[in-house]
């Protein structure tokens, strides 16, 4: 059976791809309204500075207090578990940077309101009004029982190292399903550690800077033809256990590297015991955390 739909990450050609060079994409307005969910949060907040230059009138959405609005800024407060309040926040976008939901590992009640039934909630949204294009914040820990030692790309099945991966992992698969059956283009965007800078020594190989947490997603949200796609965003390290071939046609092209704070870390930092599991797992830490009961 043939499909209208445009292809996904393990059958998009490379070939029909727009290229790289997307340091000029950060300028460019990729739609009209889009919507920012997690806008209260760490990542919400670097996007919700950046990404107004990307779009006529952003939305910002959490379920915590968001300040005024912002010139060409709209408002609106939703719990991601709370299917009317998401289907009022997605009601008039043209494209959705899906980053609200529980971001580390943290007991099921949580994991499942915000993660599985947000997810959900967010994607029933999406198919009623019509919104065909998604950015996911998903997890390099829906693959952290993959070893550091190892190279996976998109194709590797999930081996998730918690509840909070398994949840990314079925956001993952929930997207899938949506783009096979309704067409709404999906990047699963595996975000590895966003933060100012590496804090240890696993970031060196995880580690991606605001700008390019930026840069990836106006990748995502510009490429003509995303189909279903799993990026995994870091900057440029020289460090990597992900193959990102599968999505080039994306054309996401990191600028920063870790590789300017590896003497610091060292420096300030032990080597690690070689037999402890979060230094033999790509999950790090998370691979340990958990159960709470
Ligand atoms: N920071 C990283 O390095 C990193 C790495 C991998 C994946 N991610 C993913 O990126 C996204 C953003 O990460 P972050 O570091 O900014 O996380 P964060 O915890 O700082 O922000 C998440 C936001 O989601 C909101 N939220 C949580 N549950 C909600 C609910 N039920 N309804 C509405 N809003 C809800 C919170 O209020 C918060 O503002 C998350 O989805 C996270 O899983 C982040």
């Amino acid at each position: 059976m043939s499909s209208a739909h445009p292809p996904s990450s393990t059958d998009a050609s490379p070939a029909a791809a727009p290229g790289g060079a997307n340091s000029a994409h950060t300028a460019v307005r990729t739609h009209h309204r889009i919507l920012l969910t997690g806008a209260a949060g760490g990542l919400g907040r670097v996007l919700r500075q950046r990404l107004g230059g990307n779009c006529a009138v952003l939305r910002v959405s959490d379920r915590a207090e968001l300040g005024a609005a912002q010139a060409g800024e709209e408002i609106v407060l939703a719990d991601l578990g709370d299917a009317t309040a998401v289907h009022a926040m997605v009601e008039g976008v043209d494209a959705i940077v899906h980053l609200g939901g529980i971001s580390v590992e943290s007991p099921w009640a949580a994991v499942l309101q915000g993660n599985i039934v947000g997810a959900y909630n967010l994607y029933e949204a999406a198919r009623k009004h019509g919104v065909k294009r998604v950015v996911f914040a998903s997890s390099n820990h829906v693959t952290g029982f993959y070893r550091q030692s190892e190279t996976i790309d998109a194709a590797a099945p999930a081996r998730p190292d918690g509840l909070y991966g398994l949840s990314k992992a079925f956001g993952e698969d929930l997207s899938r399903l949506y783009f096979d059956r309704y067409g709404i283009e999906t990047a699963c965007v595996r975000i590895g550690s966003s933060f100012p800078e590496p804090k240890d020594r696993r970031m060196l190989a995880t580690w991606l800077s605001y700008e390019d947490l930026h840069r990836v997603v106006v990748a995502c949200l510009s490429t003509p033809v995303l189909g279903h796609t799993i990026v995994f965003a870091t900057s440029n390290n020289s460090v990597s256990w992900w193959d990102n071939r599968l999505a080039r046609h994306v054309g996401f092209v990191p600028q920063d590297s870790s590789d300017v704070f590896r003497e610091a870390v060292y420096a300030r930092t032990a080597a690690p015991d070689l037999n402890d599991p979060t230094a033999i797992y790509q999950g790090g830490a998370f691979v340990r955390q958990g159960p709470f009961e």
